[in-house]
């Protein structure tokens, strides 16, 4: 273990990751009552500029007046390149009851970018004598943001996560496709020429390189890396695919840009019954072996070591928040 310890983000679930658009109120009571582990009010892209502001103005009110139980309440704000984002900061953290948690910062490119909002949150704390904390959760979306990533997610205290934004990010990074994540045909590779056997094409994940980058930077910070959103809401096969291999890289949850894609981002950022029992023995067998002096053990055929009983706590600590959320 290295001399530095990392301090962990304030515990939370973030299997999924609801994402409503400020300017729909109908919506609102519906997240509210959702099995979304975090719902993110939307200020940003889903609002067209003509409606931001009844949009901000719609949001205080949610945050005020809707139950939203024991869920992770947050704002995504407008960019630090507009003229809407102080505003959204201001009157949201002046005008809402105390009851919002985090704040989503939509295409942060630089450490800069979150001290400047940092700066404003903390003054607004003070000056209202708040002793809540309002918590970060940064969206990696542009090729700036990827660049700086590892300053980004050391740059305040108040970070708690980072979110892969891939239809930014294809943006900014002009990747050839036009779908809000998920696969592209012309990401792939093509078998040699062999005399007498077919060839074959095998896909790629053209996002691997950017999620697995992210999560590096997340997990060396104590934050929670986060995919973001699947945009073809009617295939859940496509959904949990993808959200299967960013779980595979790290990441402990997935945004639902539907509410149909709640349940499955949950499903697949939940360890199974058997994966959780798996992990109690190998716990059980580890310190078995400790007590007998011993580093290693075998464990139905296979070995397992130190790192093995650190992969078993997390399965099993994540099960036990899973199981007090209710
Ligand atoms: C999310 O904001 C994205 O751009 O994918
Ligand atoms: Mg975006």
């Amino acid at each position: 273990m290295s001399f530095t310890i990392i301090d962990q983000a304030t515990a939370r679930l973030n299997r999924s990751e609801l994402a409503v658009p400020g300017s729909n109120t109908s919506l609102f009571e519906k997240a509210a009552k959702s099995q979304a582990d975090v719902v993110f009010l939307d200020l940003e892209d889903a609002v067209a500029p003509d409606d931001k502001e009844q949009a901000r103005k719609n949001i205080i009110e949610a945050i005020n007046d809707v139950d939203w139980g024991a869920k992770t309440l947050s704002v995504r704000i407008n960019g630090l390149d507009t003229h809407y984002m102080y505003r959204d900061v201001v009157d949201i953290l002046e005008q809402t009851n105390g009851r919002l948690d985090v704040i989503m910062i939509p295409k942060v490119g630089t450490a800069a970018d979150v001290y400047a909002v940092d700066m404003l949150v903390t003054q607004i704390e003070d000056a209202r004598k708040q002793t809540k904390r309002i918590g970060f959760e940064h969206i990696i979306e542009t090729a700036l943001g990827m660049a700086n990533v590892d300053e980004i997610a050391a740059a305040s205290k108040r970070n708690e996560s980072l979110h892969f934004g891939v239809a930014d990010y294809a943006a900014s990074t002009k990747a050839r496709t036009t779908v809000i994540g998920g696969p592209n045909a012309l990401y792939g590779v093509l078998t040699d020429m062999v005399e007498g056997q077919e060839r074959e094409y095998h896909w790629g994940d053209m996002w691997h390189y950017a999620v697995s980058r992210m999560v590096v930077a997340a997990r060396a910070n104590g934050l929670r890396p986060i995919d973001g959103p699947f945009g073809d809401f009617s295939d859940p096969d496509g959904f949990k695919a993808q959200a299967n291999r960013a779980a595979c890289l790290g990441c402990e949850g997935k945004w639902a840009i539907h509410p149909s894609q709640i349940a499955l981002a949950n499903e697949v950022n939940s360890p199974s019954e058997a994966e959780v029992t798996k992990a109690k023995r190998i716990i059980e067998a580890m310190e078995q072996a400790q007590r007998e002096g011993k580093g290693a053990v075998a464990l139905d055929g296979r070995l397992i070591d130190i790192a093995s009983i650190k992969q078993a706590e997390v399965m099993v600590k994540k099960a036990e928040q899973i199981a007090k959320a209710g």
